[in-house]
């Protein structure tokens, strides 16, 4: 099969061309038959898992390598010397270096051309992978969310740029080191989306990308389903007048659900991946995973077929763009998250244990569920990588382990009604809104800025310099833990978190956007000061500059934050969270206080990790000094160290400085 698509290339190579070009495409062709052979028997089996006793399964194969050559030979040389260069490199994308930031272009500059202004921003901030909300695509003008809904991936949002102008910026952001990330809504397109504009037209092979159910077909899956969005939407499906069906719209109604028990979706889909990689996107997030396969009967979320549609978008990037790679979106249990993450699958994925925990421990000042949760899942296979944050543009998603929970005596449904009440029901520092209010799950839904929810925004209503500065510690500490947990840290400058930007409640003046509050947290960016008091003045700085010297240390100085396994450290003491890292060059001891009140830490429960005797806090306020552990630690309210043996780290820093290479 493979040898007869490559032959066929290979015979319109040599018909084409001028000899040069013929030469440089023969080769490259040489690599690609390379890959594809050796992701061949991953996606035979992952068509057979998905298509098997299908006829015509070996032409779908076909169709799907013919994809992957073409996409590879049309990639442009730079993208084929990243892909050459990551080949050698498979954790490109996961080493200390590594920060990542997510931002609305509209809402952050306005322009693809102001955007290319921020770079020196970008890069104060170590920033190294950044994540441009699809609002970037060409969407439907009102109800897109947020825009979630995309009618086209090859069309800029004409408000914001040209195609051609997020070219040039995704070649600028690769000269200063920042991997692009796009997003592909795997599950839906827009109803405006060409897909859905034939289908409505009455083009019937187009109308199979889709569900398009009568009132029986509907009836017979709407029982098992959930819901999303239960306050807005009564129903996963829409009618439609063109079609005269109910169309499968697990989000909002103008979101069409994608039917990938039709092969040629998920090829229409592939080429779109392909496309977006070959415009210079370096992550591809793919939106909302565990949706992609409906199975009658079911709740029709993470079907084993998930996995196998995954692992086909994941072979042919490997085939045709290996430089890259794919993230999971999905904002549910750590257990079913994991099953979206692999080698084999989605080599990166959102990490729902730092969404959920880190807020859990602040409200509880004790890091033990913590703990536990992150014994059992907090570290994820080699050549895999979470993609960890504070915050998302979304609701908090308080998903948690029920093992974890078992384990230790919790009653989750206890827990999370405590978390509501504590994050949205007054009466303490923070300052959420629900989203979903009336919807019936057991999952408290709430919204809001790591700036509010931290208690910058009460604090400077009360126009209250200590509550401003305990709000200030505790986003240093969300933040200090974040960056030295296995995986990706991302900032959300979406939600204005390198600043500490408090709650936008203008969306409630939008009659489109008022019914979703996760408008919330999704702040126009500030940088009008003029209008603020100076406590704000000065809470946002801070909350700047602690943002920019954390990013700083890690990215140049912490090895042992590179990928690979931490250890979680018992101290009995249950605010406090311990964790340990090393690679050959390091080994650092995370220590991070979650209640409001100073703690120690035994000597004990260090040792075992090189701290015996002097130790340098890496992210202590005088960088670099020394500091005795022989009788333990003493952590300020909130405080988060980061500490390594002081010994080791002076020869390590010695050898740096000599060592020209
Ligand atoms: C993801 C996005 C969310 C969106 C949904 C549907 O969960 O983060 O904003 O509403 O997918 O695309």
């Amino acid at each position: 099969m493979l040898s007869h698509v490559i032959g066929r290339f290979r015979r319109e190579l040599h018909a084409a061309g001028d000899a040069e070009d013929r030469s440089r495409q023969v080769r490259h062709l040489q690599a690609l038959e390379l890959r594809a052979h050796a992701q061949l028997p991953k996606l035979s089996a992952h068509l057979e898992a998905l298509y098997g006793g299908r006829r015509d399964l070996p032409a779908q194969l076909g169709t799907l390598l013919e994809l992957a050559i073409t996409k590879g030979l049309e990639r442009p040389d730079e993208l084929r010397q990243l892909d050459a260069a990551r080949e050698h490199d498979p954790s490109w994308f996961s080493s200390h270096k590594r920060i990542g930031a997510a931002l609305y272009v509209d809402r952050h500059c306005g322009t693809l051309g102001k955007l290319e202004q921020e770079i020196s921003y970008l890069k104060l901030l170590n920033v190294s992978m950044l994540h441009l909300m699809p609002t970037v695509y060409k969407t439907p003008e009102k109800n897109n969310d947020g825009g979630y809904a995309i009618s086209d991936f090859r069309s800029v949002n004409p408000a914001i740029g040209t195609m051609e102008e997020l070219r040039d910026l995704f070649a600028t952001f690769r000269k200063n080191g920042i991997s692009p990330v796009m997003d592909v809504t795997v599950n839906h397109v827009a109803d405006e989306h060409a897909w859905a504009r034939a289908a409505q037209a009455g083009d019937t092979e187009k109308r199979g990308y889709f569900f398009a159910l009568d009132a029986a077909g509907r009836d017979a899956y709407e029982p098992h389903l959930g819901r999303v969005f239960p306050d807005i939407r009564r129903s996963n499906f829409t009618w439609n007048d063109d079609t005269g069906r109910y169309m499968w719209t697990s989000f909002m109604s103008s979101q069409w659900d994608l039917n990938y028990a039709n092969p040629a979706t998920l090829a229409a889909m592939a080429g779109e991946q392909l496309f977006l990689l070959n415009q210079g996107a370096e992550v591809l997030r793919m939106d909302a995973v565990p949706w992609l396969w409906k199975e009658l009967g079911t709740d029709c979320k993470y079907r084993p077929q998930v996995q196998a549609i995954l692992g086909t978008f994941n072979a042919l990037c490997r085939i045709a763009a290996p430089g890259t790679v794919l993230l999971a979106e999905a904002i549910h249990e750590p257990e079913r998250i994991k099953r979206n993450l692999g080698t084999d699958r989605c080599p990166m994925a959102y990490n729902t244990i730092t969404l959920a925990h880190l807020w859990d421990a602040l409200a509880h000042a004790d890091a033990s569920f913590m703990a536990e949760v992150l014994k059992r899942h907090g570290n994820t296979a080699p050549g895999t990588s979470f993609l960890n944050m504070v915050r998302t543009h979304d609701e908090m998603g308080f998903y948690f382990d029920k093992e974890s929970a078992a384990a230790l005596g919790i009653d989750l449904d206890t827990r999370r009604r405590g978390l509501g009440e504590f994050y949205g029901g007054g009466g303490t520092h923070a300052k959420a809104q629900a989203f979903l209010a009336n919807n019936n799950s057991t999952h408290m839904l709430l919204t809001g800025t790591t700036g509010s929810l931290a208690g910058l925004e009460k604090a400077i209503e009360a126009g209250d310099p200590q509550q401003m500065d305990a709000a200030v510690r505790r986003i240093r500490l969300l933040n200090s833990v974040l960056l030295g947990l296995p995986g990706v840290p991302m900032l959300n400058l979406m939600g204005g978190d390198d600043r500490g930007q408090v709650n936008d409640y203008s969306y409630q003046a939008d009659e489109t956007l008022r019914t979703d509050s996760r408008w919330v947290n999704r702040v126009q960016r500030d940088v009008d000061f003029k209008a603020k008091s100076p406590l704000e003045i000065e809470a946002m700085d801070r909350v700047f500059s602690d943002t920019v010297d954390l990013n700083r240390v890690r990215a140049r100085d912490m090895p042992a934050f590179d990928a690979g396994p931490m250890q979680v450290i018992d101290t009995g003491k249950a605010p406090v969270l311990a964790f340990a890292r090393q690679n050959g060059q390091q080994e650092v001891v995370v220590l991070a206080n979650f209640s409001p009140s100073p703690q120690k830490v035994d000597p004990q429960h260090l040792r075992a990790h090189g701290l015996t005797e002097a130790a340098i806090d890496k992210i202590g306020a005088n960088e670099g000094q020394v500091q005795s552990v022989v009788a333990g630690v003493e952590l300020a309210p909130y405080q988060c160290m980061w500490l390594v043996p002081a010994d080791r780290e002076l020869d390590r820093s010695r050898i740096l400085q000599t060592d020209p290479a």
